[in-house]
């Protein structure tokens, strides 16, 4: 394989660790807090995880060990998309555990959790780890989106683990994957099984947080590279002065990345999601707010601008809601007939027939190649695939419209030149930045000290991380701390909470506050891209939200 001079050079960085994680393993003591309890639904909750429910959060600290042994043997997996820094957790894992004792073993379950059902893992060595240090993407050992959350698939697990003489899993994964984390320590407990699982927070997409775990990894180097990007197209805008700029942002659900990626670079528009869902907004409001700041602008003479737009935008539009919701429900009942209609007009005819009338209005209001997305691009479940759907392009469409009628009605006369951009996969891979690759290490290896001290159902939680890293905290809150009960497909079970964007939180009062400002004039702001070597001030920042939640 063919190596960067950046890659070499990024082989010699050290990871920055709390300073408690630094101490000789035997001087690793822990300290215990009150029982927890789950974010709601406490009483459901209680019966489910009748083992594992409520433990304590647990914070290392200077002191004796009470560690009786340190030769593991331990699982790792990657769960779910990328996120940069998935392979110092590894690194950060096998550290610790070869310092405790070198006979210790570590194997990696190959593509996500089908490799540990599978029982298909490599056994990761120093060396053979040392070759992804500080690197991103997950290909070390790939990733997976398969679920462990039946039965059947738990006594495989458990099988795996037994065959493998596995003194703990580590899974490394999103709000899902930890929430199956949650269900196969209480497997386990409840077999007797004295295996410990612990999950690390991973995704882009920062909606795996809470009190313990303040971001999640991968976010910070995913909306650097974003608003890397972002940055440079705002400078282009700005120079040609002939373009508008609709740039989709990557984050499934939540508007996290948006946000952040506003915070960095002072966008024209920043559309977020929670926001559009709390006013209930219609797609024809933010048509209206988008062409008005057009208008605006172009009585200035600024015919360009930059709009950032949530991946998840159209499931927070009331109206959209309901009509993919009714289009998941007849498409599915009437699958078999469906089937037979061949062309878009047949499907389209037959579909506004049998939506309600507000749904059959929302689908035909759509420009004809959204309804084709929405009739076309369906997942395995036969579910509308939202993320597929090119928001961007909708709303350029529709916006396009509104301007030719204010045109028409003498109300606008500028030039409305579009250009659309999807930044998604970009992020998800990149180098860490000092940041992750920091946070990450420290996830790992307090990960294996979790194990150590037989823990079991437990986040890896690291916290206090808009301080410098030596002042970083290390420990474990119980997975159950952030559970309730969601109904999934017909059924009320227990998950992890997602975390939105929080209307009344810090990070979105600063946009709010100047967002007005930023529509009309031009304050873009260029980030420029991750830095490694350098001030700290720029190379070991963390997310601005971060900075914003914590007043540092
Ligand atoms: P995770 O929740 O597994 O971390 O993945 C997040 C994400 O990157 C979303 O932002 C995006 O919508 C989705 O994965 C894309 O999934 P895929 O990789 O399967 O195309």
């Amino acid at each position: 394989m063919d190596i960067s001079t950046l890659q070499k050079a990024r082989y010699d960085y050290r990871p920055k660790l709390p300073q408690v994680l630094t101490l000789p393993l035997g001087k690793i003591g822990v300290q215990r807090g009150e029982n927890t309890e789950s974010a709601a639904d406490q009483r459901d909750l209680k019966l489910l995880f009748n083992n594992t429910y409520g433990n304590p959060v647990v914070e290392f600290v200077e002191g004796e060990s009470t560690v009786e042994k340190l030769k593991l043997n331990v699982g790792v997996v990657l769960s779910g998309g990328q996120a940069p820094g998935g392979h110092n957790v590894i690194a950060g894992l096998i550290d610790a555990l070869k310092k405790g004792d070198g006979d210790s073993k570590l194997l990696g379950f190959l593509g996500g959790p089908s490799g540990i059902i599978n029982n298909k893992f490599i056994e990761l060595t120093p060396g053979f780890v040392d070759r992804y240090r500080n690197t991103g993407g997950f290909d070390m050992i790939g990733s997976g989106r398969t679920k462990i959350e039946t039965e059947e698939q738990f006594e495989k697990t458990l099988e795996t683990c037994l065959k493998n003489e596995l003194d703990a899993i580590v899974i490394i994964g999103g709000d899902d994957s930890n929430t199956n984390a949650a269900l196969l320590a209480e497997f386990f407990t409840k077999k007797n099984a004295p295996i410990s699982v612990i999950g690390v927070p991973k995704t882009i997409d920062g909606d795996l947080k809470g009190e313990m775990i303040e971001t999640s990894f991968g976010f910070d180097t995913a909306t650097k590279t974003y608003a890397e990007l972002i940055g440079n197209i705002e400078r282009d805008a700005d120079s040609a002065k002939k373009y508008w700029h609709f740039i989709k942002l990557m984050g499934r659900s939540a508007s996290h990345i948006c946000l952040e990626c506003a915070l960095r670079t002072h966008p024209n528009i920043a559309i977020i999601s929670e926001e559009v869902a709390a006013e209930q907004m219609t797609l024809q409001e933010i048509v209206r707010m988008i062409a008005s700041v057009v208008v605006s602008r172009s009585e200035n003479n600024d015919n360009f601008g930059v709009v950032l737009v949530p991946e998840g935008l159209i499931e927070f539009i009331p109206e959209m809601k309901m009509l993919i919701s009714e289009l998941n429900d007849l498409l599915a009942e009437g699958q078999s007939y469906y089937s037979t209609l061949h062309t878009f007009e047949d499907q389209s005819e037959w579909v506004n027939q049998n939506l309600s009338r507000d749904a059959s209005y929302a689908f035909s209001s759509l420009p004809n190649n959204i309804q084709r997305q929405l009739l076309m691009d369906r997942d395995p479940h036969g579910n509308v695939q939202v993320s597929r759907i090119e928001t961007e392009k909708l709303l350029i469409e529709m916006v396009t419209d509104r301007l030719n009628q204010l045109k028409a009605e003498g109300k606008y006369s500028g030039e409305f030149g579009t250009q659309n951009h999807f930044l998604g996969y970009e992020g998800r891979s990149g180098f860490p930045s000092n940041f992750d690759a920091d946070y990450c290490y420290a996830l790992g290896y307090n990960a294996c000290l979790l194990i150590a001290n037989k823990l079991t159902g437990y986040i890896s939680s690291i916290t206090n991380l808009s301080k410098p890293a030596a002042q970083w905290k290390a420990g474990g809150a119980p997975l159950t701390m952030m559970m309730n009960m969601e109904q999934r497909r017909g059924k009320k079970v227990p998950v992890i909470k997602k975390a939105m964007v929080e209307l009344d939180g810090k990070p979105f009062r600063a946009f709010a506050a100047v967002r007005d400002e930023w529509a009309v004039k031009t304050l873009y702001t260029y980030p420029g891209a991750i830095q490694y070597y350098g001030p700290d001030e720029v190379c070991n920042v963390p997310p601005e939200s971060l900075r914003l939640e914590q007043n540092t």
